[in-house]
């Protein structure tokens, strides 16, 4: 089958040509972990239901990946069908997916203002929001505790236009800032060898220093108390026709490098609904905006990670979310849907191996 002998190329790290579209891959190219693990770093992938029903998709992760993250089964909504119950099934299908396959796993994500319980409103009020937010953190963590290679703790807390830097989601709200410290101190507590990050967006694509500023305050402020925090993850969700300022990203990436903290690109894509219907011409614009963002954030030494948000044109949450307005499906992953190496494929690989 096309898609077995494909992902076989990416194993044997052999010559494998992406028919129709897409380039033939370099000789002895390897794998996208392959390559990063030679430079130090990991390559990786979110994952979902799909690595249940393709085989053939679960072994091209396999192949390609050193650590995989659930998109939304680890959500509160997700593992919290009502306020006394957990309800961890998908959790442990990914995770046992991922050590049987002697990957990495991480954890997203335990704070945010979205995906919360349907429940959560009628019960959760300022009297009790603090043990709410440590019970929740304690089950979950405590729970996988040892066998989490990061967990995004936070994620989308910041909101420049605020005095304090902070977004007012429900968190803010109920329990003051101090809910951040609360949140990273309760983490490292339940599993103390798990890498801690804070997870936010628009931190690369932003033509403003704004909410650049307003993170590396908040991260400053953290690290000075002595909170645990160990690394910031930018999302990277991209988009064909954004403008790389190099110059800001690099002064930022250094800035962050300068706290001591690591840098991982944890949900990267690229948009397409603003490149060209023609698939060669879609595919190339696609594959630029990975060249240029992904070689930029890997000039730093500190960028330990790269995770795209899922791995194959099969399924992107940019079909739903940013859908193309002439209905085509989008083309935004390093494999199409027939499991072929993209250009953006190569264009990741490149920037792995700088
Ligand atoms: C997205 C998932 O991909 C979708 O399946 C879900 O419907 C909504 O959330 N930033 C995040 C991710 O941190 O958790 C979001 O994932 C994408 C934006």
């Amino acid at each position: 089958m096309l898609g077995a002998s494909l992902y076989a190329g990416a194993v044997a790290g052999g010559y494998v040509v992406a028919l129709d579209h897409g380039p033939a891959v370099e000789e002895g190219s390897g794998s996208l972990a392959g390559i990063a693990r030679k430079h130090g770093r990991v390559f990786g992938t979110a994952v979902g239901p799909l690595i249940e029903t393709s085989p053939d998709y679960g072994r091209l992760v396999t192949a390609e990946c050193g650590v995989v993250v659930p998109e939304y089964e680890l959500k509160w909504r997700h593992v919290a069908p009502t306020p006394a119950t957990y309800d961890f099934a998908a959790v442990d299908r990914r995770l046992a997916f991922a050590e049987s396959n002697g990957l990495g796993f991480r954890g997203h994500t335990l704070v945010w203002h979205e995906a919360l319980p349907r429940w959560f409103d009628e019960i959760v009020g300022t009297d009790n929001a603090a043990a709410c937010l440590t019970a929740h953190i304690r089950t979950v963590v405590g729970r996988y505790a040892g066998r989490i290679h990061s967990w995004d703790v936070v994620n989308e807390a910041v909101d420049p236009a605020e005095p304090d830097g902070l977004r007012r989601t429900p968190w803010r709200r109920l329990i003051g800032p101090d809910y951040v410290r609360l949140a990273y101190e309760t983490a490292a507590a339940a599993d103390p060898r798990a890498k801690l990050v804070y997870n936010d967006y628009g931190l690369v694509v932003s033509a403003t220093d704004a909410k650049r500023d307003a993170t590396l305050r908040l991260l400053e402020r953290l690290l000075a108390r002595g909170v645990p925090v160990h690394a910031l993850g930018l999302q990277c969700h991209l988009q064909v026709g954004t403008r790389l300022d190099e110059a800001r990203v690099r002064r930022f990436c250094a800035d962050i490098a300068g706290l001591g903290l690591e840098i991982m690109v944890t949900e990267l894509d690229v948009a397409d609904r603003r490149a060209p219907a023609d698939i060669d011409a879609r595919d190339g614009a696609v594959a630029e905006v990975y060249r240029t963002f992904l070689g930029c954030l890997l000039e730093q030494p500190a960028t330990s990670t790269v995770l795209t948000w899922g791995l194959s044109d099969i399924h992107s949450w940019l079909q739903t979310y940013q859908p193309r307005a002439d209905g085509l499906p989008c083309r935004v992953l390093p494999y199409d849907q027939r499991l072929r190496r993209k250009p953006a494929w190569n264009a990741i690989a490149g920037a792995l191996a700088l």
